[in-house]
């Protein structure tokens, strides 16, 4: 199979660098790629596939150009990382040059590109999520926010870098955020609808089903670190770090978002004429009531991706070609990797996801080539001058594997400290929701000291 990434982010890196172990792939490209992609794929940065919907027009160019490559080098299967990219209809432009990519189309990509359309989609069929409403006039919105009190979350509609959620611990400050969003135009155009949806107590965890359009396969599940800070505060940010498997979502609680929430949501975007092939997406929140949906994405996240792809013991190039063509079931049984964990710390640029500097040379990487265990997928990064320099506000997503999530943790962690770039932020306590708990755990079994 010849194969081709989208995409030049920590997610993209660990898409390729699974897909390059398949025995299936005899080569495998990159667009526009990035120094680390650059070790396992050929990168054609030429194609500005990466950029974001506000330049749909330019986007769209890209897309169709890529698609032109595609078609003379003929690729078999085009795997789309970005949200961007299918949002603007990536994977309709390439089967109308008929090209494979695994990715949902544009109609089935709404279920993350529009926040009010997923919401109507989930109230339709009574998939458990918080109440909402949706609103263009930020009066309305306003008004809705005293009826309903604080805590409340505002969301832009559209896709905003992960960035367009804000939890609002007063009426104040919800009312501001929809100032922000809709008035001030904060994330441009996404925010010209608002979704104001009530605040769900519980513990947030991410799932991938990798769907075909009627079937689907659950990968291992995980939880990441959205705010930037410790504790999990301030503001937030695409991703600060993330581990696998989430102890909070035990078998039988996967079991039920399958049940409540997978299976509705597929048959019902069937139904309505726009199967969903391709990764969804499912954020969700573990409340005392069970699973409910914070969030639908319309692709791998990152930086989960970091840590569910290297726990996936099946050919990803198979599981991938198989969902997009429709019909999983020419994979075979998927294999996950249940004796280990994984955990990935980001190493970002100081500042984030405020302003920061680009440039800063990045050293120590080397050292930590040969191990198996130890993945330094890079988020943002580039090469100038022949050196390796910081090129995003996510840089490196440290990446380890061990035998159990407190061991890959500290791996993790120990490989951030062989690594530096001036300014390098990273957050302390990666993990600790599943620390406690398996030490609590641990504690009540009187299986010897906790962890952390
Ligand atoms: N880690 C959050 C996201 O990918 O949207």
């Amino acid at each position: 199979m010849k194969v081709l990434v989208v995409g030049k982010g920590g997610r993209e890196h660990a898409l390729a660098w699974k897909l390059a172990q398949s025995p299936e792939v005899r080569r495998l490209w990159a667009a526009p790629g990035s120094p680390g992609m650059a070790q396992v794929a050929e990168c054609l940065p030429g194609f500005r596939v990466d950029l974001d919907l506000v330049e749909r027009p330019r986007l769209e160019g890209e897309i169709d150009r890529l698609a032109g490559f595609s078609a003379e080098m003929g690729i078999d299967l085009t795997v789309v990382g970005p949200d961007a990219a299918l949002a603007a209809g990536f994977v309709d432009r390439f089967a109308a040059s008929g090209l494979l990519a695994f990715g949902p189309t544009e109609a089935a990509a709404r279920i993350e590109s529009s926040k009010s359309f997923s919401k109507g989609l989930m109230a339709s069929i009574g998939v458990p999520t918080a109440a909402h409403r949706s609103f263009t006039a930020s009066a309305d919105a306003s008004a809705y926010i005293r009826s309903r009190g604080a805590p409340i979350v505002v969301k832009a509609s559209g896709l905003a870098a992960g960035k367009g959620a804000v939890v609002c611990a007063t009426e104040e400050e919800a009312v501001e955020a929809v100032t922000d969003i809709v008035d001030r135009r904060r994330f441009g155009d996404s925010g010209a609808e608002v979704v104001v949806e009530d605040f769900m107590e519980g513990e947030e965890a991410s799932l991938f089903a990798i769907c075909d359009g009627k079937g689907y396969v659950n990968l291992v599940p995980a939880q990441d670190h959205k705010p930037i800070g410790e504790g999990d505060t301030g503001p937030n940010t695409g991703g600060m770090g993330a581990y696998a498997p989430a102890p909070v979502l035990t078998p039988p609680m996967v079991d039920r978002v399958s049940r409540e929430i997978i299976e509705p949501v597929l048959a019902e975007m069937r139904r309505r004429g726009t199967p969903y092939r391709g990764a969804l997406y499912c954020g969700l929140m573990i409340t005392a009531e069970g699973p409910k949906v914070v969030e639908f994405n319309s692709r791998f996240g990152d930086p989960e991706a970091q840590v569910v792809l290297p726990l996936l013991r099946s050919d990803l190039a198979v599981l991938l070609a198989a969902a997009a063509r429709g019909d999983l079931s020419a994979a075979g049984p998927v294999e996950l990797d249940a004796e280990r964990a994984a955990a990935c710390v980001i190493m970002a640029s100081a500042g984030y996801p405020g302003q920061y500097e680009t440039g800063q040379p990045i050293s120590g990487l080397e050292s930590l080539a040969g191990s198996e265990d130890i993945l330094p997928f890079h988020a943002g990064t580039a090469v100038e001058d022949g050196a390796l320099v910081t090129a995003g506000g996510r840089v490196l997503a440290m990446t380890a594997l061990a035998d159990d999530l407190p061991a890959a943790v500290a791996s993790a962690y120990q490989s951030v400290g062989e690594v530096s770039f001036e300014g390098a932020y990273y957050r302390r306590d990666i993990g600790h929701r599943a620390l406690r708990r398996l030490a609590d755990r641990q504690g009540s079994a009187g299986a010897g000291p906790a962890g952390r």
